[in-house]
């Protein structure tokens, strides 16, 4: 395995009645003021907001609302946060909701703490921090991006056209609330693409080198066996805890950095999609779920060892009589057959891709990776984005 150092920031309160019985402590070992922030108002319908204001106001808190982010929140949606946090001195920022919420607050927790010009210095480049960002803790209401534990933020620069992510351990929050329950009321196109999102974490970083006996290869194998047996389980049933619960937590393994470590990761699928939906908005497990087949298929033959470990261990498909290529190929079918099954679109006309769409321009701007197996062009992306159409 390769050299790393590995250190988790966030304290997470995981289980049903968990912000029943935590919030109110947690939220004392800061000060009076909390900026509860929230999407567009799916928490009001399901009760959750109501739950959180009632324990807040016993408390004794003020609070501050900054309701409307957007699903792949934008940078002006970041500045006004951060504008109301400074006008209100906040002490605490809350996030309910999914990675939009989340991604959104981590930079604003930047930005009310920043002078200078916080696109510039934190998302265009790195960032240094001689300062620390304005504490966050986090509600979460849909299980996905695994937002909850780590420093990721996922911003759209509408005027630049560029969503792009940094992770800044300095933003993991200070504690997540992870109750399944609240996930009950997810819509089902959002719960399989967030389920989607989850596996394109875990495939992502499973598709990389070094690929020798480690032990993150062999969690990954089993995060994703349980990714899909909880999903195929939760769409029988939206209100099945345990499938709920295996889900929610799926969700933070992939992504609070255990299964990275040693690593190389790839996440070249996450730098289609996210320039995708810079262009035309679309939900992000969903982009994921159209392009992890096509890209797959430009690659698997580069990497079939793995490939072929895939589809054995992870789809459980019998090697014999099977070359190694084919066994590669039988993998990558199996994802796409997975994908048919729980309702995700499979081309990118289906996301709002027209024929006016500038696909060539939409390719020019994604950022080349490392790579898994084989190190892509932004010729190839557009080859792949036109299979995807
Ligand atoms: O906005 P509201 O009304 O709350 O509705 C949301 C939204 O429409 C709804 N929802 C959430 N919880 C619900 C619920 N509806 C009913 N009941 C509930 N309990 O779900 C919709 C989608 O929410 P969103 O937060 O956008 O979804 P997701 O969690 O998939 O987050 C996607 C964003 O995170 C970024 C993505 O790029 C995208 O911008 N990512 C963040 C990452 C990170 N920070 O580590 C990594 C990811 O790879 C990803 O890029
Ligand atoms: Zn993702």
């Amino acid at each position: 395995m390769n050299n790393f150092i590995f250190e988790n920031t966030t304290k997470v309160y995981f289980g049903k009645g968990c912000v029943k019985e935590y919030l109110s402590s947690l939220s004392n070992e800061y000060g009076n003021t909390v900026m509860l922030a929230y999407g567009g108002g799916s928490i009001k319908k399901n009760g959750i907001y109501h739950e959180v204001t009632e324990i807040l106001k016993k408390a004794g808190k003020t609070i501050v609302e900054f309701p409307g982010i957007m699903i792949n929140p934008t940078y002006d949606k970041v500045l006004e946060g951060a504008k109301l946090a400074r006008k209100n001195h906040v002490d605490l920022l809350l996030g309910i909701g999914g990675g939009s919420v989340m991604d959104c607050c981590k930079a604003i927790s930047i930005a009310s703490r920043y002078d200078g010009d916080v696109w510039a210095d934190f998302w265009a480049r790195p960032g240094i921090f001689e300062f620390d960002p304005l504490p966050l803790g986090v509600i979460v209401t849909a299980a996905g991006t695994g937002s909850e534990c780590n420093g990721g933020a996922v911003i759209t620069n509408e005027e630049l056209k560029i969503k792009t992510g940094r992770d800044y351990p300095k933003c993991n929050p200070k504690f997540a609330l992870l109750d399944p329950v609240y996930t009950y009321s997810v819509p089902k196109n959002q719960m399989v693409s967030g389920s989607f999102d989850i596996l394109s974490h875990i495939m992502e970083t499973y598709f990389s080198e070094p690929d020798e006996n480690n032990v993150s290869d062999d969690i990954a194998e089993a995060l994703m066996r349980n990714v899909i047996r909880n999903l195929r389980a939760a769409i029988q049933n939206p209100e099945d805890y345990t499938a709920r619960s295996n889900l929610m937590w799926d969700a933070t393994m992939a992504e609070n950095r255990i299964i990275k470590l040693g690593k190389r990761t790839d996440f070249a699928c996450h730098q289609m999609e996210h320039q995708i939906g810079a262009y035309i908005d679309c939900n992000h497990g969903a982009g994921l779920a159209v392009l992890h087949p096509v890209y797959y298929r430009h690659i698997c033959q580069a990497g079939k060892t793995k490939f072929a470990r895939f589809a054995t261990e992870v789809w459980g498909i019998p090697a014999e009589g099977k070359s190694q290529s084919e066994l590669a190929e039988a993998g990558v079918d199996a994802l796409a057959a997975f994908i048919k099954e729980i309702g995700l679109p499979t081309t990118l006309r289906e996301l709002g891709v027209t024929e006016q769409t500038d696909l060539k321009k939409i390719a020019d701007s994604c950022i080349i990776v490392p790579g898994s197996y084989k190190k892509i062009t932004h010729e190839e992306i557009l080859e792949i984005f036109k299979e995807c159409f």
